[in-house]
């Protein structure tokens, strides 16, 4: 990474942290804890300076061609300095048709453009290509609430990553493989660990420190003239594959469709490449129905089915538990609160939180394949699959802490 890029990666992680910090604690020491404009504007005016003084010398540098990482780094950095701005206050993009910061734009777009990504700060960069330094991960404030938030989503996001990999490695075994067994397993145990991390979240974050302080960072806002949804903790490839490879969501349904493309440039180079070969496979659900008639009894067709229903159970209900559990705790019950104006950008994909919910409801019911007419699910499939395969009980998974 050049000199001036690791100055301003030292600076966002010291104090542009503490300053952060420092706002969050006005904010949320007051009556009306949404009442950002006009509190702590010293602060505000010292964290956009000099934060423009490290975004302006590496705009003056140039591509200095240091690879991947420096270039992601660079995103990550300006990215997570205009998001502070956003949620500060300092820019908002329903009063704005452009970012008044242009300089900080120029130097995303650039770095964006260059990477093939959007032009804003990811999941990955608070996520999976988040490296921490003497244990520190990159953050926007040091709340305790914040790491336990970044933590438990990336261990969700490696458990969903390896579930992936797990089902991935079926498809090249081959459905009918009796070795298919131990990446079901793999798959399993992953699956429950998402589970458990997703409980972690539910038992342990403070609900309204989410939502005022932390949420706030992940709000939509302007590069240039652009305005670009909120990262959020779908942004990689593990969970379309799954979707894909077990069939439960098609890359020609419409609506299903629509999300990769909207998701893709959020997603890092090489995630993008494997969601694009995932859209080209059959799913195992497609490959075990097009073999019941003739191998429904053998042994390693009841074998190889169970063990994908299993995995099927499991995936469905830790989509539940993210719908029923997060989305309903930590946004909408809040948001219930809020008046109109509050209401305002509180989602990270931008859409009125009322749409978002049903969108999110939609992908629930279609990991679930839930017995829905209005939407493609796999529910009947599915049922015929269940009826062949012996005995079939769906997986005890022991308490989660649904609400
Ligand atoms: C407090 C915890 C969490 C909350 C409140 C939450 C809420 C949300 C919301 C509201 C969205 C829609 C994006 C938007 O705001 O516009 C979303 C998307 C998503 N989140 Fe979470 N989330 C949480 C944690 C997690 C975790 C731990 C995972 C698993 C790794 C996860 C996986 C996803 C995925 C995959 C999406 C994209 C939509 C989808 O494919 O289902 N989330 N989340």
């Amino acid at each position: 990474m050049s000199g001036r890029a690791d100055a301003f990666e030292d600076w966002i992680r010291t104090s542009f942290v503490q300053m952060n910090t420092e706002l969050e604690n006005l904010y949320f020491a007051k009556d009306n804890r949404e009442q950002v404009i006009g509190c702590g504007d010293p602060i505000k005016s010292t964290l956009r300076d000099e934060g423009q003084a490290y975004v302006v010398a590496l705009l003056a540098e140039g591509n200095t061609g240091e690879g991947f990482d420096s270039a992601f780094g660079v995103l990550g950095s300006v990215g997570l300095y205009m998001g502070a701005l956003r949620r500060h206050e300092l820019t908002n993009p329903a009063r704005e048709e452009r970012s008044p910061f242009r300089e900080a734009s120029s130097l995303a777009l650039h770095v964006g453009a260059s990477l093939g990504m959007a032009p804003r700060f990811s999941t990955g960069h608070l996520a999976t290509h988040n490296r921490a330094r003497a244990g520190i991960r990159k953050s926007f404030t040091s709340l305790a609430d914040e790491f336990l938030f970044i933590d438990e989503n990336t261990r969700g996001i490696l458990s969903l990553q390896r579930a992936a990999d797990a089902l991935t490695t079926v498809v090249h075994l081959g459905v009918s493989s009796p070795v298919a067994d131990v990446m079901f397993d793999a798959a399993k145990q992953a699956l429950r660990d998402v589970m458990r991390f997703n409980d972690r979240l539910i038992n342990q974050l403070d609900v309204d420190r989410f939502f005022y302080s932390v949420r706030p960072y992940y709000k939509p806002y302007r590069v240039g003239r652009q305005e670009y949804r909120g990262a959020n903790a779908g942004d990689f490839s593990g969970i379309n594959e799954l979707d894909l490879l077990l069939g439960l969501c098609r890359a020609n349904d419409p609506y299903y469709a629509q999300l990769l493309v909207d998701k893709m440039l959020f997603m890092l180079p090489s995630d993008q490449a494997r969601l694009r070969e995932c859209m080209t496979r059959t799913s195992l659900l497609d490959e075990l129905l097009m073999l019941v008639a003739e191998h429904g009894h053998a042994d390693w067709f009841q074998q190889n089915a169970r063990a994908y229903l299993e995995v099927c159970d499991l995936f469905g209900r830790s989509a539940a538990q993210h719908h029923d559990g997060l989305v309903r705790r930590f946004i909408e019950a809040p948001a219930a609160h809020l008046n109109e104006q509050g209401l305002e950008g509180i989602t990270a994909s931008g859409p009125p939180l009322p749409v978002l919910l049903r969108s999110l409801e939609v992908l629930r019911d279609m990991r679930l394949a839930a017995d829905r007419r209005d939407i493609a699910t796999r529910h009947e499939d599915l049922a015929r699959l269940r009826g062949v395969v012996r005995g079939y009980a769906p997986l005890a998974v022991g308490p989660t802490a649904l609400s």
